[in-house]
């Protein structure tokens, strides 16, 4: 029979220890909310000893969050009992609160970092627990840097707490240093002898990423027999972070034939939970991420598109809409072929050319791709349009849309603290604007400059810049998300000017406005945030 697998989330915990990541109360609330509606089983909202605003935020999260359902919540607390009355008097509001406490069992931490006694460790650790228990019926133990622990002192520990009246054991690798076959083989040991000794008592796992291994050990004592794992959303954490959840979650489903398994995640959340979090820490999300990664789900090789269109399965066995994506995305880009390219056009509504016909766009396509890092949906209209121009033959599209789009063909800046301006030089065919504005500062005031020119109303709902390589001729990636008509646009550009690169991200969005207007059924840029 399948089993049930409780995911712990701690990114408000463990997460929330990455530098510069500092969550206040009403963010914290709000990604609480978020892995309810995921469907996470307990959330760890914070470590209520260390200040009065996370105290706070605990309380927040336990009296608007934990309010309503099964959800567990629970905070970190130190074998002291200081940190165990914050820990209850921050989680007591919630339907169902938890203890939770750390003390560490290996050698370096017992003796080096406590400078005790195995035993006077292990008697502390128990005294935390009959006092956790005299408090709250859950309490979890955590028997930190369990991967470098001696086995038979870590379970001396684990037995010792069990009796005590620990209702969940926790085994951190805590500096990502176990290795999965290994770590399972440790984990089922524990699971033996921890089912023979109370088999309601659930087993949990910690993983952290030194070694980029904290999915694979997460998954190998899902195999040897833990009943919870406590990840992170996109993998954030201490150092190089924890097991993401939305890797671990996946990785179960996507391979059930070896999983037995269930959670109650509704992965259709995994995106939506992914975007709050990155955009309130400030921690972006690496391009790649699996899952999550911006290029998850985007294809960009001629070969691997052409492949994709004849059966998706090909090159996916995530499908995008379960982590509540729209579709897969082909990447427009000078390395794409005929088949990606006719797909996309043929969403356009240009159905209706020749082979010859195709071919000369085609060539106008890869002369765009070869001098511009990715191809839109605005580019391909006018591609076609210039073709049927060009060639003096008859465009079987008959109404010309290129002359809707714009462009950017100048701008100037002035950045100081009291009246920030721009002033661009936009056209729109053959259409040539000029028009300034001032702003709260730089960006604002080019991008409310360009807008006067659109007279499209957006929101500019998110604004991400990076450095796509080093030194001075390094390009600036800017990002952004719009929002118009209650529909978002997500939209990039990258130059080495970065201002110049936020202007053409803003038309970029624009464009694609432009484009969902004549033909509401294209989704390829419209961002499911
Ligand atoms: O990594 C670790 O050991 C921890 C514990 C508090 C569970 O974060
Ligand atoms: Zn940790």
């Amino acid at each position: 029979m399948s089993r049930k697998i409780w995911v712990f989330d701690t990114t408000l915990r463990d997460g929330e220890q990455v530098p510069g990541a500092k969550l206040n109360l009403y963010e914290k609330v709000e990604i609480a909310q978020q892995l309810k509606k995921l469907g996470v089983d307990i959330i760890e909202a914070g470590f209520p000893a260390s200040s009065q605003g996370d105290f706070e935020a605990v309380k927040a999260v336990a009296e608007k969050v934990g309010n309503t359902g099964d959800i567990m919540i629970t905070a970190l607390a130190r074998a002291v009992q200081s940190d165990i009355d914050s820990v209850y008097n921050a989680v007591k509001y919630a339907e169902n609160p938890m203890i939770h406490m750390v003390l560490g069992t290996s050698d370096i931490h017992v003796e080096k970092k406590f400078s005790k006694s195995k035993d006077q460790i292990l008697q502390i650790g128990v005294d935390a627990v009959k006092y956790a228990k005299s408090l709250l019926p859950q309490v979890q133990y955590s028997t930190e840097d369990a991967s470098r622990s001696d086995f038979e002192y870590l379970w001396k520990t684990i037995e010792a707490v069990m009796r005590a009246g620990a209702t969940m054991i926790n085994v951190p690798d805590t500096v990502g240093y176990a290795e999965p076959e290994q770590w399972g083989e440790m984990i089922a040991k524990l699971n033996y002898r921890m089912k023979n000794l109370d088999d309601s008592v659930l087993l949990s796992v910690h993983c952290h990423n030194d070694l980029g291994m904290a999915t694979a050990n997460s998954l190998a004592a899902i195999k040897n027999g833990a009943d919870k794992v406590e990840c992170t959303i996109n993998g954030i954490g201490e150092r190089a972070g924890n097991a993401a959840l939305e890797e671990v979650v996946m990785a179960m489903k996507t391979r059930g034939d070896i999983y037995d398994i269930y959670t109650g995640i509704n992965t259709k959340e995994i995106m939506n939970t992914s975007r709050l979090v990155s955009s309130f820490m400030g921690l972006d999300v690496q391009v790649n991420k699996a899952i999550t990664g911006d290029n998850a789900f985007a294809h960009s090789s001629g070969i691997h598109q052409d492949g994709l269109l004849k059966s998706r399965d090909a090159y996916e066995i995530v499908h995008p809409e379960d982590v509540g994506l729209d579709d897969m995305e082909l990447v427009l880009t000078a390395r794409s072929g005929r088949h990606a390219v006719k797909n996309a056009l043929s969403k356009l509504g240009f159905k209706d050319f020749s082979e010859e016909e195709f071919e000369g766009i085609f060539e106008g396509f890869l002369k765009l791709a070869d001098s511009k890092k990715e191809v839109y949906n605005h580019d391909l209209y006018v591609i076609v349009e210039n073709y049927y121009e060009k060639t003096e033959k008859n465009n079987p599209n008959s109404q010309c849309y290129s002359d809707q789009f714009y462009e950017i063909n100048d701008l100037q800046i002035v950045s100081n603290s009291s009246f920030p301006s721009a002033s661009v030089k936009v056209s729109k065919g053959t259409e040539v604007f000029r028009t300034s504005a001032v702003g709260s500062g730089p960006i604002d005031a080019l991008y409310s400059a360009i807008a006067e020119v659109t007279q499209i109303p957006v929101k500019l709902v998110e604004y991400n810049i990076s450095s796509v390589s080093r030194g001075q001729e390094a390009l600036g990636k800017v990002k952004i998300i719009v929002e118009h008509e209650g529909e978002k646009y997500i939209a990039k550009a990258a130059d080495t000017d970065i201002l110049k690169a936020s202007a053409m991200a803003y038309i970029n969005a624009i464009n694609s406005i432009v484009v969902a207007k004549i033909n509401p059924v294209v989704i390829g840029e419209k961002a499911t945030v």
